[in-house]
């Protein structure tokens, strides 16, 4: 008889996402009359830009003839695209990364869970708390992680690094050295970030205790204060200690059409082990490539076209940010994020537990959010909002939670 990965056992209940949208279909169906508005899971609601469309169109008429058809893609990325990656995000920003450290998939979140598969079973990872679930998720069931502790929501072999109000969100070194750290800044799910020279003192930790960060900077786009870096690379020793995944799904509104890449600079070295070449070899024997299209769609994010729409949509959510911000604020509520960041968490009212008032705002105001107990034990007590609906819905949804 076959036996399968009992790892998976381990893991609680359902992905945080699809609980969510379980509870949210039950009510939907319970109450077919109610207007929900969904603020709960980041996905974005404006349309793809028109240059990025239009390099799209190109690009399916391409396959539809023979002379310019194309079949796999190189499974590493295409040139154009990993060029125009390393012009716009690194080199104009100082950071010294070539097209062969970049390798293009089909988005941050299939990266953040698979980069795991290169490192040692017996690893020790550290990651924020609250912190995205796929880091740990991919990790449990992977075998890296010990037992899970319900009443703690913890598990064992997993350094938590707490970031709440009181050390303003600000994760502190570890005590235990860890192996492999996992940060993304500016963070999801509570919308702050740290400046660049905090970002140095990790960099500079990672290099004295030979451990490796594992940087998701998805939400890059969103930063707007100066002395937050966009990249790790803009971080002095990065290239030793780092590796950086990124995303087009909230630049550039690709939750839909797939598109992301990680960044594995050639001086990362275990001994004179390449975690470059290594990552290559992963992604030759799993991985076949993004398409074509969508390669294509990704190289129109980098046209000056491209790059004027999308600072145009990156400011209508930033907006809806700014309107969630002061109605939270004008309804008596403690908010965080939402300056460099899509997300802005609050503190729930009267020591509600996140999951109480989850129901209590789908319930009373139809509003969808995300407990941010869900993202871990120091998420308890805090709520998450995404600004990435509609600029109407967002703020009809203030008026409701302010009527409450
Ligand atoms: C979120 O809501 O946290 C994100 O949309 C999840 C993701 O990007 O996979």
């Amino acid at each position: 008889m076959f036996k399968i990965n009992d790892n998976y056992q381990k893991l609680p209940g359902s992905y945080l996402f699809s609980t969510i949208a379980k509870k949210v279909s039950a009510y939907s169906a319970a109450n077919p009359d109610k207007q929900i508005i969904r603020l709960g899971i980041g996905d974005v609601t404006q349309p793809i830009a028109p240059a990025i469309i239009d390099a799209m169109h190109k690009a399916v008429d391409e396959m539809g003839h023979a002379e310019t058809f194309h079949g796999y893609a190189p499974d590493l990325g295409y040139d154009f695209l990993r060029n125009a990656i390393v012009a716009n995000d690194y080199k104009a920003r100082g950071c010294d990364i070539s097209a062969d450290e970049v390798f293009v998939s089909d988005g941050a979140k299939s990266d953040s869970g698979n980069i795991q598969e290169i490192f040692a079973q017996d690893n020790k990872i550290a990651v924020c708390d609250p912190v995205y679930p796929v880091y740990v998720d991919s990790n449990v069931m992977a075998g890296r992680t010990g037992t899970y502790d319900a009443d703690t929501q913890m598990w064992s072999d997993v350094i938590y690094m707490p970031c709440t109000s009181d050390n303003n969100f600000v994760p502190e070194l570890p005590k235990e050295t860890p192996d492999v750290i996992y940060l993304c800044l500016p963070n999801n799910p509570t919308g702050t970030t740290i400046t660049k020279s905090q970002l140095q003192e990790w960099v500079d930790y990672a290099n004295k205790v030979g451990a490796v960060i594992i940087y998701d900077a998805a939400y890059e786009a969103y930063i707007s204060e100066d002395d937050v870096a966009h990249s790790i690379y803009e971080c002095e020793g990065a290239k030793t200690c780092a590796i950086e995944l990124r995303s087009f799904s909230k630049n550039a509104g690709f939750t839909g059409v797939r598109l992301g890449f990680t960044v594995v600079p050639k001086e990362l070295k275990c001994g004179d082990v390449s975690l470059n070449a290594m990552w290559a070899r992963r992604h030759g024997t799993k991985f076949n490539g993004a398409p074509y299209i969508v390669q294509r769609a990704g190289e129109a994010v980098y046209s000056d076209a491209g790059k004027a729409q999308l600072k145009e949509q990156v400011g209508y959510y930033m907006k809806n940010a700014k309107a969630i911000k002061e109605g939270l604020t004008k309804a008596g509520y403690t908010v965080f994020g939402g300056v460099n960041a899509p997300y802005i968490w609050l503190k729930t009212p009267d020591q509600m537990s996140s999951w109480d008032f989850f129901d209590y705002l789908l319930e009373n105001a139809n509003v969808v959010g995300t407990p941010g107990s869900g993202f871990g034990p120091s998420g308890e007590g805090y709520f998450r909002l995404t600004a990435f609906g509609t600029y109407e819905n967002t703020l009809a949804a203030m008026e409701r939670i302010q009527t409450l």
